[in-house]
């Protein structure tokens, strides 16, 4: 068995998302949830795509991610997967998965043996199970700023860290997450003041939503770039479809200007 087979396409790795914010390369980074999606996005060269929970709302029409389940979340894994060749896959390990050693184990497996995911993401800074998950080979993503699987705590979807004590929290808990061995960091909805400082100030890629361009990446929703997700598109989104000729075109202009930072602009962030 060769571990080198020049000839075999694999998908990129935490190493590689880890030398682009090294070199200073932006990392791009859209969600999917189908074959036909997967694919396009793949084809125009975005690094990471994140099989979301935020399925719940842009495919099944429900207000949450909450009633989001796992054998919803390997069958979609499951149609990304097959059609990317480059990209690498993170899957959403959906809300109450991962309370307990076992549960997170047991799931990640499902997300990454059975569905194919090459990470596991999963909200908030919940420390012995990422070392835990680590320990045993499984990449793991955090979610920090606004925690979508919190909403029933939080009431609405809102800017997190903007006073000193909630960004001096989040910054101890992003350091954390990296000492326990985390590869990556998603960061939604913080100031870009405070993005800027976390991204500096750790060593894995910080990956934003609604956090600035100061980010080692930017992720979105793919409906809300493609103008075509239901009610008010979020501040922090662009629909990119309003200068595009057809969807591949709208996914190319999005990873250009993440490239180039020029995506987010001011008026998109907080
Ligand atoms: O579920 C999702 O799509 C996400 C992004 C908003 C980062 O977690």
């Amino acid at each position: 068995m060769s571990y080198s087979a020049e000839s075999v396409k694999t998908p990129l790795t935490v190493l590689d998302l880890l030398a682009m914010k090294q070199a200073g390369e932006k990392i791009a980074c859209l969600t999917a949830y189908d074959a036909s999606f997967s694919f396009l996005i793949d084809q125009a060269g975005i690094e990471v795509i994140l099989v979301g929970d935020s399925l719940g709302m842009v495919i099944q029409g429900k207000t949450t991610t909450i009633p989001v389940s796992m054998d919803e979340m390997v069958y979609h894994t499951r149609c990304v997967v097959q059609a990317r060749q480059r990209a690498l896959v993170i899957a959403d390990l959906p809300f109450l998965s991962y309370t307990t050693m076992e549960s997170a184990l047991k799931h990640s497996a499902k997300l990454m043996q059975s569905a194919g995911a090459q990470m596991v993401k999963l909200e908030g800074a919940r420390i012995e199970i990422i070392k835990g998950l680590v320990d045993f080979g499984v990449p793991v993503c955090a979610h920090l700023g606004l925690l979508p699987q919190s909403i029933n705590q939080l009431g609405r979807y809102k800017v997190q860290g903007r006073n000193l004590k909630e960004a001096e929290s989040i910054i101890a808990d992003a350091l954390r997450i990296e000492q326990a061995g985390a590869s990556l960091v998603v960061l939604e909805c913080v100031p870009a003041e405070l993005a800027a400082t976390i991204s500096q100030q750790l060593k894995i890629p910080v990956i934003g939503i609604g956090a600035g361009v100061s980010c080692d990446g930017q992720v979105l929703v793919l409906y809300d770039m493609l103008g075509i997700s239901r009610g008010k598109r979020p501040r922090f989104s662009k629909d990119f479809m309003q200068t595009a000729d057809d969807i591949p075109a709208a996914i190319q202009q999005f990873k250009q200007e993440v490239k180039q930072a020029l995506f987010p602009a001011e008026e998109h962030g907080y």
